[in-house]
């Protein structure tokens, strides 16, 4: 018999990894009051591997290199099984500085891609320009990141939820009350808030910055992740609007600010780093420095039509890394904490899952973002080898 998986929370991480067990004959419900509507629709859709790379964060940095290895036949995969198109944009990307702080910024970014491996290219001023002409002239130069890709975002939830609905997975429009342990132990299901039960072999929680909180999970098996605030604006062209050739990663007298354009000339601006728990409302402060920055770099921003102020939630976990893996209670797993990274790492993660459920190996690179590493559950986790006696 066709074994039962629920996802709790479909965005881009639950949705894919639903579109990948449904497809391996399992069935699969996906329980969220609104799927695809948290974090994956505010994000700005970037396939960043290099542009937001830290030099104390290594195995994160391999994790993202490697997750990008995944997009081109990810991308691909979708758009042939739901004939949509997913604005995946393989054009790369730009990092500029405005003063000189800002360029030794990128210059250390750069310095940090060279040890990676990778042939950087250094770009005056007039060659940033080249390359994006609608950057403005007080750029003081910058380095181009030709691996730094894009992805609609919106467009991506669609098309996984086509995906998904195309392999019959089974959304409930609801929340969990609290998952469901059996008399061993097990993992039965989960109780909605409706009261009735979705009945699973095993529960993969894929809230993002929630899976801290679901409920009827025992505090060792409950992931240490929480909410880091991004304030994003969507801006709408007009005639008078210039074109984004590619995405811009700004350094502005010290802050970061990116600008992703999309097919229809419209762009995205992001992002504020915040901690203000589980709080979403926009700033006028926030607006305003953020659309200051981007007109630093893009002095046409300013003919642009504000079109949408949003706040996402990155769920972030104490180390910055995902947590992905099972958590020790018999039959619940979890994929959540991929913090700024979870467009970029759908495809390793969603694999990851499929692995996880039918006892592959997981991708080398996820190997050290499982749940029993130091720091990952909010109590004191069982052991790894525990796990292997009772994974499923
Ligand atoms: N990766 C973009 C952000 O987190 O703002």
């Amino acid at each position: 018999m066709a074994r039962k998986v629920a996802f709790v929370g479909g965005g881009v991480i639950g949705l894919a990894s639903a579109w990948r067990m449904a497809s391996r004959g399992w069935g699969v419900t996906v329980i969220d009051p609104t799927p695809g509507r948290g974090a994956s629709w505010v994000a700005a859709g970037m396939i960043a591997p290099l542009g937001e790379a830290e030099h104390s964060e290594t195995a994160i940095t391999r994790l993202r290199i490697a997750g990008a290895g995944w997009w081109p036949d990810f991308a691909a995969d979708l758009v042939r099984t739901t004939g949509m198109d997913i604005g995946y944009s393989m054009t790369g990307s730009i990092m500029v500085a405005v003063d000189s702080s800002d360029q030794l910024v990128v210059e250390d970014l750069a310095s940090l891609h060279h040890d990676l491996g990778y042939a950087v290219k250094h770009l005056s001023a007039s060659a940033c320009r080249a390359l994006v002409p609608s950057l403005s002239p007080g750029i003081r130069g910058g380095v181009e990141l030709p691996d730094d890709h894009h992805v609609d975002n919106r467009r991506l939830v669609e098309a996984l939820i086509e995906s998904c609905t195309n392999v019959s997975v089974s959304f409930v429009r609801d929340r969990v009350a609290r998952v469901v342990f059996g008399h061993d132990g097990a993992v039965r299901g989960a109780f909605l808030g409706s009261g009735e039960l979705v009945d699973a072999d095993v529960v993969v929680m894929t809230a993002g910055a929630e899976c801290g909180a679901i409920g009827g999970v025992p505090v060792e098996a409950s992931p240490d992740v929480r909410p880091v605030m991004g304030q994003v604006l969507r801006l709408r062209p007009t005639p008078g609007s210039p074109d984004v050739a590619r995405t811009i990663r700004g350094v502005v007298h010290g802050r970061p600010c990116y600008i992703v354009p999309r097919a229809d000339g419209s762009v995205v601006v992001g992002a504020t780093s915040e901690e203000r728990g589980f709080e979403t409302t926009v700033r006028a402060g926030a607006v305003h420095g953020l659309l200051d920055d981007a007109r630093t770099l893009v002095p046409g921003i300013d003919e642009f039509e504000l079109a949408e102020c949003s706040v996402g939630l990155r769920p972030a976990s104490p180390d910055n890394g995902p947590i992905v893996g099972w958590t020790g209670a018999p039959g619940l797993a979890v994929a959540t904490g991929h913090y700024r990274n979870g467009i970029l790492l759908t495809p390793i993660t969603a694999h990851a899952v499929e692995c996880l459920l039918t006892g592959d190996p997981l991708p080398d690179a996820l190997l050290p973002f499982d749940f029993f590493r130091p720091g990952a559950a909010r109590g004191r986790a069982r052991s790894r080898s525990d796990v292997a006696r009772t994974g499923a």
